[in-house]
């Protein structure tokens, strides 16, 4: 399938991605490889993107895709995005407090925004540096985006865990499963069994209460399961993955209706504020957010996990002054 721009505006979309590491390489070598966009690259590090691009642009021929691909240090070149991912950010290091590193990405996130705001004014804006929630509200708080045109990257991952280990637990093919997580990428995400389905069927009709838990409570710590193994660095190619998808819906006007981070202004009664929840994606980005039936237990996790998000914003704007 082709993309959208190429048939209406005789050009092949545009994705900026800003940060070159793990996460920001494999999104450009997925969505290139796919066919999906043209990539822009561009990282602090001099040579690192261009070193990427090249070697991305080296396997063109064996990939047998027709997406070109550019690593730069410069915002000019990311002139005329249709969207723009941003992954850059650093990691948490031995001795540095949560707040330490809070600081650090805002800053990184938001200035970085402001730079890309400058050559792509009217492009989407895609959130993944972490944490994710308070950043993706940072980048709208500090711009004149329209709530529909940012979003943050997290319950497509987080479902895809859950997804993968419901087809573990029940040996079913992981296509018939559905995965649900809604609220914040963190502690307090929460995972919906009852939306969670095998073709159709509720999960909480094939299995006990105790296993579910158990894959829930998987789903939770997933981010840190991997970081646990890989022992330097964090998960990248589910991240990844699901960056790709969400931006495949927007750009190929797909109308997918998955989680991302989306502007609240009252829905699940909850106001200005980023968390996860079911949204339409579209070429005009979040197109409608569904509001689920929550149980009173769920809307208190919920609220709570916006609790612990609006307590980081307003330690970040407070930095940011
Ligand atoms: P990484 O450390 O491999 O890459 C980060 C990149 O950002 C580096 O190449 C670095 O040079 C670059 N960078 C730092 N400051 C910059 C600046 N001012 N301008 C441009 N580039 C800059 O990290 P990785 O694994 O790619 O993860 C990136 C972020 O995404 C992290 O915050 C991570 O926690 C987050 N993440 C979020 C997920 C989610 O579900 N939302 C999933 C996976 C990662
Ligand atoms: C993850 O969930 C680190 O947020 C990242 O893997």
């Amino acid at each position: 399938m082709e993309s959208i721009y190429l048939s209406s505006c005789n050009r092949l979309a545009k994705v900026t991605i800003i940060g070159a590491g793990n996460v920001g390489r494999t999104l450009a070598q997925r969505l290139i490889e796919r066919n999906i966009a043209d990539v822009c690259l561009l990282d602090i590090v001099e040579g690192l993107p261009q070193g990427i691009a090249l070697d991305l642009t080296e396997a063109q021929g064996l990939e047998s895709h027709h997406c070109e691909i550019m690593g730069t240090n410069h915002y000019q070149d990311t002139e005329n995005s249709d969207i723009v991912v941003l992954t850059a950010g650093v990691a948490r290091k031995p001795g540095m407090s949560r707040d330490d590193l809070l600081k650090i990405n805002a800053k990184i996130v938001t200035e970085a925004t402001q730079k890309s705001l400058q050559y792509s004014p009217n492009a989407i804006y895609l959130v993944v540096t972490n944490p994710l929630d308070v950043m993706t509200y940072l980048v709208w708080k500090t711009s004149t985006l329209p709530k529909n045109k940012v979003m943050g990257m997290a319950g497509v991952l987080d479902s895809a865990r859950l997804q993968t280990f419901i087809a573990w637990q029940l040996g079913v093919s992981i296509h018939d499963v559905q995965g649900m997580v809604l609220g914040g990428h963190g502690d307090l995400m929460l995972p919906i069994p009852r939306y969670c389905t095998v073709s159709g069927i509720p999960i909480t009709e094939l299995m006990d209460a105790q296993t579910i838990e158990s894959l829930v409570q998987r789903t939770r710590d997933g981010g840190a399961e991997v970081v646990r193994l890989l022992k330097t660095g964090s998960a990248y190619y589910a991240p990844a993955s699901s960056a790709c998808y969400m931006i495949e819906s927007i750009l190929f006007n797909q109308s997918r209706l998955l989680t991302a981070a989306a502007y609240l202004d009252g829905e699940y009664g909850l106001n200005d504020i980023f968390l996860g929840v079911p949204c339409r994606l579209g070429s005009d980005g979040i197109e409608k957010i569904v509001e689920l039936g929550l149980t009173e237990a769920e809307k208190a996790i919920l609220h709570s996990s916006g609790d612990s998000v609006r307590d980081s914003v307003e330690v970040a704007l407070n930095f940011l002054k």
